[in-house]
C-alpha cells in the first residue's frame, strides 16, 4: 500500500509521513520543492514534486499511490486545491482519502468557509473518505509563544477566559496514520474529532506550564487590536494574521474551542496527552535551562 500525503514538508504532514514509514507504509511525501523531495527520500518515504495550485501536475504523483492523506495550509484557497487533489483521487481511484480538517467551531468565518468546499467535494466524490479533525494544537498555540515564555516568562493572547480542549500534534498524527492503515470502510464517512483530555482557559494552561518548567509563566491577555498590532510589530505578515492567528483566538474566546472528547483513547487505546506531559516533553524547546 502506498499512501500519498500532501503539505509531507508541514506539521501536520511531516508527522503522518513519519508514523507510516516507522510501521513500513510507502509514502510519498509530496512538495512543491525538487530540493526537499530529495531531501525527504529516504527508506519507504520517497519524496515527490507537485503543487496544489498545478492540478495536471497531481495525476503523475496520485497514479502511483492507493490512499491520500490531504492536508493544505490555512489559505484562502484551501478549497480550491483541496478540491483539485480530490478530483484529481476520482480521476485515479485512490481507495481512500484521509482529510486533515478542525474541531473548532469556525462556523462559518472564512478558514470554515474553505474547509467546507473540499468536504462538499468529498461528500460527492464517491470515495472512501474519514476526517482528522484536531482541536487547536499545543505546538501551533504553546510553540509560538516561545520567545515570550522565554524572555518574559509571559504567553501573550486575546483568548480570554475561553476553555480549549487543546491537543498535542503527535496524538492526531498517530489517529491519521492510523486510520491510513486501517480497511478504508472502518472509519468512512466519520469525522474523529481529536482533543486533549481537558478544556483550560489560557491563564490555566498558563499554570500547567509553570508547574512543568518549574518557573512562574503568566498569561497576558489582550483585546485582538492589540494583540494584532503586537504580531505585526514582531513580524508576522499582515495578510497571514487573520487565518493563521486572529479567527483562532476569536473562537477561543467565544469558547468555541471547549470540545473534550474521547476519541484520542477510542482509537488509540491510552489517554490523550496532557499540556502538563506535552510541556515536561518540550521543556529544552523552550531554552528556559539556559538562563
Ligand atoms: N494548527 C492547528 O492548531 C490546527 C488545528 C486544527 C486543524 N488545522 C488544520 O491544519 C491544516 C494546516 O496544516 P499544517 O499546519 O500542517 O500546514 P502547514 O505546515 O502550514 O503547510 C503544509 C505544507 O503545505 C505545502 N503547500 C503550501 N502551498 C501548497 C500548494 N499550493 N500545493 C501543495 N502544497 C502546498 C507546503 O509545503 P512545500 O512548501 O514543501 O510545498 C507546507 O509545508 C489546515 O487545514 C488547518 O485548518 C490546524
Amino acid at each position: 500500500m502506498t499512501v500519498l500525503v500532501t503539505g509531507a514538508t508541514g506539521m501536520f504532514g511531516a508527522r503522518v509521513t513519519a508514523l507510516l514509514a516507522e510501521s513500513g507504509v510507502d509514502v510519498l511525501a509530496m512538495t512543491r520543492s525538487r530540493e526537499r523531495a530529495e531531501e525527504m527520500t529516504c527508506g519507504s518515504v520517497t519524496g515527490v514534486v507537485a503543487d496544489l495550485d498545478d492540478p495536471s501536475s497531481l495525476s503523475a504523483v496520485m497514479e502511483q499511490a492507493d490512499r491520500l492523506f490531504l492536508v493544505s495550509p490555512m489559505h484562502a484557497e484551501l478549497g480550491r486545491r483541496e478540491v483539485a487533489a480530490i478530483e484529481s483521487a476520482q480521476v485515479h481511484g485512490i481507495d481512500q482519502v484521509v482529510k486533515l480538517y478542525g474541531s473548532v467551531r469556525h462556523e462559518g468565518d472564512q478558514l470554515d468557509v474553505q474547509h467546507q468546499l473540499s468536504i462538499e467535494a468529498l461528500r460527492n466524490s464517491g470515495l472512501q473518505w474519514s476526517l482528522v479533525s484536531p482541536q487547536t494544537v499545543m505546538e501551533t498555540n504553546l510553540l509560538g509563544q516561545i520567545e515570550g515564555i522565554r524572555y518574559e516568562r509571559s504567553m501573550f493572547g486575546s483568548a480570554g477566559d475561553g476553555r480549549i480542549g487543546m491537543v498535542a500534534l503527535d496524538d492526531c498524527a498517530q489517529v491519521a496514520a492510523h486510520v491510513l492503515r486501517a480497511d478504508p470502510s472502518a472509519w468512512s464517512e466519520r469525522n474523529l474529532e481529536i482533543t486533549g483530555p481537558e478544556a483550560l482557559t489560557y491563564t490555566e494552561i498558563a499554570g500547567e506550564l509553570s508547574k512543568a518548567f518549574e518557573c512562574p509563566i503568566s498569561y497576558i491577555d489582550m483585546s485582538e487590536d492589540a494583540f494584532a498590532a503586537m504580531l505585526i510589530e514582531y513580524g508576522v505578515p499582515a495578510e497571514e494574521l487573520e487565518l493563521q492567528v486572529l479567527c483562532h483566538f476569536r473562537q477561543m474566546r467565544a469558547g468555541k474551542a471547549s470540545l473534550v472528547t474521547d476519541t484520542f483513547e477510542l482509537v488509540i487505546g491510552r489517554p490523550a496527552t496532557s499540556i502538563f506531559e506535552w510541556a515536561r516533553a518540550h521543556r529544552d524547546a523552550f531554552g528556559l535551562s539556559d538562563d
